[in-house]
């Protein structure tokens, strides 16, 4: 009788040895905790301000700015835990010193490869609207900044591992709470960490430069140079249109861009289908918008080198014999691209000019600065 029963405990024993070994086998991966996110929210509405001459910053009506959702953002921006082995941050191609574009002619991901594009300056984005990235193909920037996690040639993760890290992470959780009023850890998601980062790029604003000071608020008188630089850059009606760099035409009024697109005449191609990126058309689909990009701000321009959709440039020098030799008459190419003479004291007023868009009161501004150093 006492062996039956030994067997039988011997049995049951083995039953739940093996139903906890197949347990062991089959365990899910651990769901998301479900915690309570201690701390308060009584956010501090935030009044982006800027002059008048920049017209209306573009802030959407489910995305209304904090202080809170700022701080948050500019945390996000500079931390690498949103890429997937932790090295690379927005930052890391965004650097504020380079009015928050990097030196490289293509930027470097994660995994050590190289991007397709030349890393874009982030500056004066709230008065876009025109669509982000060299193509115009994200509309805001709370759609943009999904892009960079999970490119392959950038942050390389994935929403789902960064989600995570940021509902089991010491700080975060609180900052998410104060920001948007959520209450567990589990709401945090992809959804709030671009609309923080968005608030943060909102209040990125440069309206202090020279150009500012002395073309725009006549707080002093422009220097010889300078105002020959102007007269180079900016096309009066009057002026011969054969012999005028005109670069106002594409780059006027206080953005410094009239944020179109078109093709500046940089590639020879015999067909429109023959460009190596091809930009605009390449979102549209038409091929008429084959090889145009985006007329970017060239605010800070002497910071942002090398220049171009592809870095091509390296100097401001570059950039405009480049304009001054007419393009290559390429199907697309736009009207106001033709040659002009340039004599070295031209080029020299012309590149004095462009250097009175460096803003270093925004590059240097400590709200901007990477807080964890
Ligand atoms: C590996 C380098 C790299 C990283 C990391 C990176 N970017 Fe970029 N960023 C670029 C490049 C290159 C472009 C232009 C790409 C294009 O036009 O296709 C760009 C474009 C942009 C633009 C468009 C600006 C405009 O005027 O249209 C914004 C905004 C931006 N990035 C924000 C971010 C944010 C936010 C992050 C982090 C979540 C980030 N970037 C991470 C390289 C990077
Ligand atoms: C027909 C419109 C047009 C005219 C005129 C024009 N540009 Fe541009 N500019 C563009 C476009 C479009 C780009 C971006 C092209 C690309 O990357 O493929 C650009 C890019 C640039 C860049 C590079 C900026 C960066 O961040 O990489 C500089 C600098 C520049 N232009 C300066 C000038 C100057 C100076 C003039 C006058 C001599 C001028 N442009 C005239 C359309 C124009």
């Amino acid at each position: 009788m006492l062996k039956m029963w030994k067997l039988f405990a011997l049995i049951i024993a083995s039953i739940l040895l093996l139903s906890s070994s197949c347990e062991k086998k089959t365990e899910k991966p651990q769901p998301p905790v479900d915690e309570t996110i201690p701390g308060v929210y009584n956010p501090t509405p935030f009044t982006l301000v800027a002059p008048q001459y920049l017209g209306q910053a573009i802030i959407p009506d489910d995305n209304p700015m904090t202080e809170e959702g700022i701080e948050l953002g500019r945390r996000l921006f500079f931390d690498p835990i949103l890429s997937i082995d932790s090295t690379q941050s927005c930052s890391s191609c965004h650097d504020p010193a380079a009015s928050f574009s990097d030196n490289r002619q293509f930027s470097i991901g994660v995994n050590g490869d190289q991007g397709l594009r030349n890393a874009m300056p982030l500056v004066n984005l709230a008065f876009n609207p025109n669509g982000f990235f060299w193509d115009g193909r994200r509309a805001s920037l709370e759609e943009q900044a999904l892009d960079p996690i999970e490119d392959h040639l950038e942050m390389a993760d994935t929403w789902e591992n960064v989600e995570r890290k940021l509902q089991r992470h010491a700080d975060y959780p609180p900052r998410f709470k104060a920001a948007f009023g959520i209450e567990k850890k589990p709401e945090i998601t992809r959804d709030l960490v671009v609309k923080a980062i968005a608030q943060f790029e909102r209040t990125l604003i440069s309206a202090n430069a020279e150009f500012d000071k002395v073309f725009l608020r006549a707080e002093r008188f422009p220097t010889d140079a300078e105002q020959r630089g102007k007269l180079l850059f900016f096309f009066e009606p009057s002026d011969n249109f054969d012999n005028h760099p005109g670069c106002s035409h594409c780059h006027g009024g206080q953005h410094l861009t009239d944020f179109s697109f078109r093709n500046n005449g940089l590639d020879d191609v015999e067909e429109l289908e023959n460009f190596a990126d091809l930009g605009r058309g390449g979102v549209n689909n038409n091929r008429f918008d084959n090889g145009k990009f985006r007329v970017p701000s060239l605010r800070n321009v002497e910071l942002t080198a090398p220049y171009m959709h592809d870095g091509r440039f390296e100097t401001l020098e570059e950039v405009l014999d480049h304009y001054a030799s007419g393009g290559h008459g390429v199907l697309n190419e736009d009207a106001n691209i033709r040659a002009f003479p340039l004599t070295e004291q031209q080029k020299m007023d012309l590149v004095v000019f462009l250097k009175t868009f460096t803003d270093t009161s925004f590059t240097q501004n400590p709200v901007f600065q990477n807080p964890f150093k």
